[in-house]
């Protein structure tokens, strides 16, 4: 659990993404792509998921790739080389279904860019043929475009004020990739608003389309129920069932609800340990 190499991805006005090195043999062994870790920063501390983005069997080393949000973002951006988390459990969730579909588009918004990495390689791997969609809010604000490149036959960039790649959101890109060819799998990662945008745009040309939700979770062993999301009216839990889902069953709205849930008790904590 201690961390070997820290990296900052980004750094940009408000918006900083880092990558930590850390080593763990058991969990580099295992991790398969599209499964998670949960982490606790100290003792006291809150339990928070992120995405297994690379990992090191060999050298027994697992990549996260994570932007700051709230209190236990920032406090592990603080951490450096040398440092230990005070526990990591892994890997969790179920793998991302990986065998050859045929045509693909990968979508990433934000630092869920990274979250498709691993996918991108792997889905590479088993013969698929990858269309991978960035967006960002600006060029500067873009990630792992040079490494997404090498994990795909095309790629598109879209930025919303349209300072690099085109202006537009990747939902644009989507539509215009759909009603020119055939596709065999979407497969989003990103804002829930995004993604739920994605879908109805999937939905529409019929092709089927995965998510990976970022769901609140608290133990992610399916005991507390706080990841609850509702996928073609059935009760799942976004961390045994998931994080991988159908978008077209999923209830946006109420996934949005839930995410917004501790709201309060977030700003609170920022609140009381601003420099923490
Ligand atoms: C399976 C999974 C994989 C994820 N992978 C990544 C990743 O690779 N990189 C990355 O940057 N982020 C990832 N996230 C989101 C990350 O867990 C949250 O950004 C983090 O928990 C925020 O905690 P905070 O205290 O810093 O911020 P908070 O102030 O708690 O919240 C900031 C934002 O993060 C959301 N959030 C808060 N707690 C959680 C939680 N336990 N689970 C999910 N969302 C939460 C809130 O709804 C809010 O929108 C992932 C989430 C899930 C469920
Ligand atoms: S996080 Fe508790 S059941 Fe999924």
């Amino acid at each position: 659990m201690k961390i070997i190499n820290k990296k900052t991805i980004n750094q940009v006005g408000g918006v900083k993404i880092t990558q930590l090195d850390i080593f763990s043999p058991d969990i580099a062994a295992k991790a398969l792509p599209g499964q998670f870790i949960m982490l606790m920063v100290s003792e006291n501390g809150e339990r928070i998921p992120l995405t297994l983005v690379n990992t090191d069997k060999e050298k027994g080393i697992v990549s996260l790739i994570f932007q700051e949000a709230g209190f236990t973002t920032k406090s592990l951006g603080k951490l450096n080389p040398g440092d230990c988390l005070y526990s990591l459990v892994g890997p969790l969730g179920h793998p991302t279904e990986i065998k050859k579909f045929g045509k693909v588009i990968l979508v990433g918004g934000g630092v869920g860019i990274a979250e498709i990495l691993p996918i991108a390689r792997a889905l590479k791997q088993a013969g698929n043929q990858i269309t991978t969609i960035l967006g960002s809010r600006s060029k500067d604000l873009l990630i792992l475009e040079t490494e997404l490149k090498s994990a795909s036959d095309e790629i598109y960039i879209m930025t919303d004020d349209g300072s690099y790649g085109k202006k537009g959101f990747t939902t644009d890109m989507l539509k215009v990739l759909l009603a020119k060819d055939k596709y065999d799998l979407v497969y989003a990662v990103g804002p829930i608003p995004m993604m739920k945008r994605i879908v109805s745009v999937s939905k529409e040309f019929n092709v089927k389309t995965l998510v990976s939700l970022n769901a609140l979770m608290v133990d992610a062993t399916g005991m507390c129920g706080c990841c609850r999301v509702t996928v073609f009216d059935k009760v799942k839990f976004s961390c045994v069932d998931g994080p991988d889902f159908d978008g077209f069953g999923v209830d946006w709205e109420e996934l949005e609800k839930r995410n917004k849930v501790y709201t309060v008790q977030e700003k609170h904590i920022c609140n009381l340990f601003p420099k923490s």
